[in-house]
């Protein structure tokens, strides 16, 4: 190490031991049932992020782990074989482990219940099985983004309504990176670390603890390709940042990949809602507010450009958010240019006042 510095091995061997789900554990200072219940939680999230990034690394080797499936699903996005295989990973992890009565994920349209698990098991998994899908055939990064919630009430009649609630009840959140090495973020509310696949053991081994975005970072991540489909607020900012020195351009078509770049260096990534879809493409329960969740908690911001994003209460399960999130003063920059642009319009459409004040 450059400065001299060389861990003796008993701090090594501590660090290779410190495993996910013994760093629950240890965020909460407790064996408690609750604690319990979250580090067996994140060890079988742990589990179905192996699984899926064995299948993803041998995917041009193996039959049917590329191309579509033929399908559409509840949002009218093709469906990928890998989507489906991934989707299913999460629900064999969670049968019979008695924590988690329904998962929900972006690719079925209602959530999917494990009636065994349902009399005790007070979890809900929220989920994106593949980030990124339109990587997977080309060999690029994607990812996985997961939330855990606490299931309020029965829910007999499967509405699972109790899950249209603002993200601040997510119990813990986090995301898969399925890149040169598998890395997986969290934060049960102790703020973010990173956990680091070491294939070798089979366990994910901790790489980064309390890792804080910076204030400012010099990337933008956008799909500028939708410049003349945004409102003017958004041209506005991207104009501005292509005359000044400074940021760089980064966006790799996977979430998760453009998200793990701005934690780790700073900088915004934006989706924002288009003229003809004004709630963008991004989905708030299994995409938007788990990020939110992890950026915030790394001293970050995440806003729908008018308010953040853990406020918002959805509407229904795959409710969709325009998304601008990252370092504390880009986010500030972005949605300073959407404020700007609310109050001309306000200023445009409020009644003239009568210049003798009798109106
Ligand atoms: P998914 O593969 O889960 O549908 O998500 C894709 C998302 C996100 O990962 C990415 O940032 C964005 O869609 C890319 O969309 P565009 O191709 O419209 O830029
Ligand atoms: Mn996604
Ligand atoms: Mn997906």
């Amino acid at each position: 190490m450059a400065d001299g510095y060389q861990p003796s091995i008993e701090q090594t061997l501590d660090r290779d031991c410190t495993t996910l789900s013994r760093h629950v554990l240890q965020q909460l200072h407790s064996f408690g049932p609750e604690a319990q219940d979250l580090s067996t939680l994140m060890n079988r999230i742990a589990l179905a992020g192996k699984l899926i990034a064995r299948r993803l690394s041998r995917a041009g080797l193996v039959e049917n782990a590329l191309g579509f499936t033929g399908q559409t699903n509840v949002q009218g996005e093709a469906v990928k074989k890998m989507d489906i295989f991934a989707n299913d990973v999460f629900i064999s992890v969670f049968k019979q482990s008695g924590l988690v009565c329904r998962l929900a994920s972006e690719e079925m349209e209602k959530p999917y219940y494990i009636p065994e698990n349902c009399p005790i098991g007070r979890y809900t998994l929220l989920y994106d099985p593949i980030d990124g899908s339109s990587n997977v055939d080309i060999n690029l990064n994607v990812g996985s983004i997961f939330a855990i919630r606490r299931q309020t009430g029965d829910d007999l009649d499967q509405s699972a309504s109790d899950l249209l609630e603002n993200g601040r009840n997510q119990l813990a959140a986090g995301y898969i990176l399925y890149g040169p090495t598998t890395v997986l973020v969290y934060s049960i509310g102790h703020g973010v670390h990173a956990f680091t696949l070491d294939p070798s053991l089979g366990e994910f081994i901790l790489a980064s603890e309390n890792i804080r975005v910076p204030d400012h970072g010099p990337n933008y991540s956008v799909n500028e390709g939708n410049f003349w489909q945004w409102e003017d607020s958004i041209r506005d900012y991207i104009r501005y940042v292509h005359r000044h020195e400074g940021y760089s351009l980064r966006y790799s078509g996977a979430l998760v990949g453009d998200f793990h770049r701005i934690l780790m260096q700073g900088g915004v990534f934006l989706y924002p809602g288009t003229v003809k879809n004004p709630e963008g493409k991004l989905r708030l329960l299994y995409e938007s507010s788990p990020l939110a969740f992890l950026i915030e908690q790394a001293g970050g911001l995440a806003s729908t450009g008018t308010e953040p994003i853990l406020d918002v209460i959805p509407g229904e399960l795959h409710q969709r958010t325009p998304l601008v999130i990252g370092s504390r003063e880009d986010v500030d920059l972005v949605t300073s240019f959407i404020q700007e642009r609310i109050h001309e319009q306000k200023s445009l459409t409020a009644p003239r006042r009568d210049p003798k004040g009798t109106a």
